[in-house]
């Protein structure tokens, strides 16, 4: 690809895009000093192709609508070969985060990158990796995580995700963390009223603002709620870091959302399923100026900020062939953001990130008919239940038989066969918690 190639695709992605002048690579003449209080959530990279990756930062400032920093991109951890350079914008209508698509990149190369105000104040410097050409035959080498619950546990994981790759060869190393998702749990506990559970310390995210109660969590009901999260998370120094370290690809799962929300459903234990369209609008910002990534916004071109569409909560009654709800504020709601997505990884990785959360019908667990399924334990299903879930209207070529083996009896117990599995019974038994 060339420039004028990737500055046409990425006025169509919107990017605020610079291109890489590797021959003119020079040292920084930035008045760079880091100043990490003023870039609380550090910096990251994500979506990586084989030229180009988007960078972020988040720069809060007390006053002012919108300031510019100093993004450079050097070849050098000391800056003494940078290649790239521009001002990006960051803007308090984005809650203060920043984007920026860094073309005409090497593949299967590392990169530096920092942000600078007018000031001086910098950023940390961060690492990201390029993808390797679509010719590249070598093995890719990534990590996968999910279910990263800053308040319920410590994140040491990536600290030692860190610690081996920075000891490893070469050709041993990351090239990406796959995020699968929950890189946030919407429902916070409190350690004033839950210390601990399952007998771990709860860490104190702070107070989620105007939250709702929902049995022992406080859950997000705007966007400062779920601004509120994530920064929580992204504030544990672990991630912070490994997300300075590498380059991640993330696709969210339920939490990003709602526990046991889907579409613009959501669902608490003990109450009906309301729907909630300015909530899954406001997830799906929150997510967008958090992550970066190549995900599409209905607001169209711009990396500056998301631009929410206007939507009502209002009662979600018809559904089509795939029981996606066809209410109109459903459809906004959902398709504010598109995450799901595909990425080339050398000559042997496609990778197709789906997202099965935002257009998934009602879980068919909730229905009366499943009630025989239900074996009073954790609600882990039968290999043949799951085989005609994922089977669909396709299973056994559209003709199931009447009935299953698994209904003749009692559904396997499987609390009582390890640890796990009784840990995640005595989930149930606390008000359950899935994922
Ligand atoms: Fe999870």
């Amino acid at each position: 690809m060339n420039r004028r190639d990737f500055l046409a695709s990425a006025a169509a992605f919107g990017a605020v895009a610079i291109w890489a002048r590797p021959s003119r690579a020079a040292a920084s003449r930035v008045a760079w000093r880091e100043d990490r209080a003023a870039y609380p959530q550090g910096v990251a990279s994500g979506d990586p192709d084989d030229r180009s990756v988007i960078l972020w930062t988040r720069r809060p400032f007390e006053a002012g609508a919108r300031h510019d920093l100093t993004l450079e991109v050097s070849r050098d951890a000391d800056f003494s070969s940078v290649i790239a350079s521009t001002r990006v914008p960051v803007l308090a209508a984005a809650d203060w985060t920043c984007r920026a698509l860094v073309g005409g990149l090497a593949p299967a190369t590392v990169y530096w990158y920092r942000f600078t105000d007018d000031e001086g104040r910098g950023s940390r410097v961060g690492r990201t990796i390029t993808a390797p050409s679509a010719s590249d035959p070598r093995p890719v080498r990534f990590a996968f995580v999910s279910c990263q619950s800053v308040n319920e546990g410590a994140q040491n994981a990536y600290r030692r995700m860190i610690w081996e790759d920075e000891r490893a060869s070469a050709d041993q190393r990351l090239a990406f963390v796959l995020h699968l998702g929950d890189f946030i749990y919407e429902v916070v506990e409190y350690p004033n009223e839950v210390p601990h559970r399952y007998a771990r310390t709860v860490y104190d995210l702070g107070r989620v603002p105007d939250a709702r109660k929902v049995a022992n969590f406080h859950v997000p009901t705007n966007l400062a709620g779920y601004r509120h999260v994530y920064r929580a998370h992204i504030d544990d120094p672990d991630i912070q870091d490994a997300r300075a370290h590498f380059p991640f690809v993330c696709i969210g799962d339920n939490h990003e959302f709602s526990w046991r929300g889907w579409q613009s459903f959501i669902k608490y234990p003990g109450s009906k399923v309301e729907p909630a369209q300015p909530l899954r609008v406001a997830a799906n910002q929150a997510w967008w100026e958090y992550i970066p990534s190549r995900v599409r916004k209905a607001s169209g071109a711009g990396l500056e900020q998301f631009r929410p569409p206007a939507v009502a909560k209002a009662p979600i009654e018809t559904f089509d062939d795939h029981g996606f709800g066809t209410e109109p504020n459903n459809r906004a709601a959902v398709g504010s953001m598109t995450a799901y997505r595909a990425m080339r990884y050398g000559k042997h990785v496609d990778l197709i990130l789906t997202d099965h959360h935002s257009y998934k019908a009602a879980d068919p667990t909730d229905r009366a008919e499943a009630a025989a399924l239900d074996s009073g334990e954790y609600p882990v299903l039968p290999q043949e239940w799951m085989e005609i879930v994922d089977g669909g209207r396709d299973y056994l070529g559209g003709k199931p038989r009447r009935r299953s083996r698994s209904a003749t009896r009692p559904s396997p117990i499987f609390a009582r066969m390890s640890p796990l599995s009784q840990c995640l019974a005595a989930s149930r038994r606390h008000g359950s918690r899935i994922g």
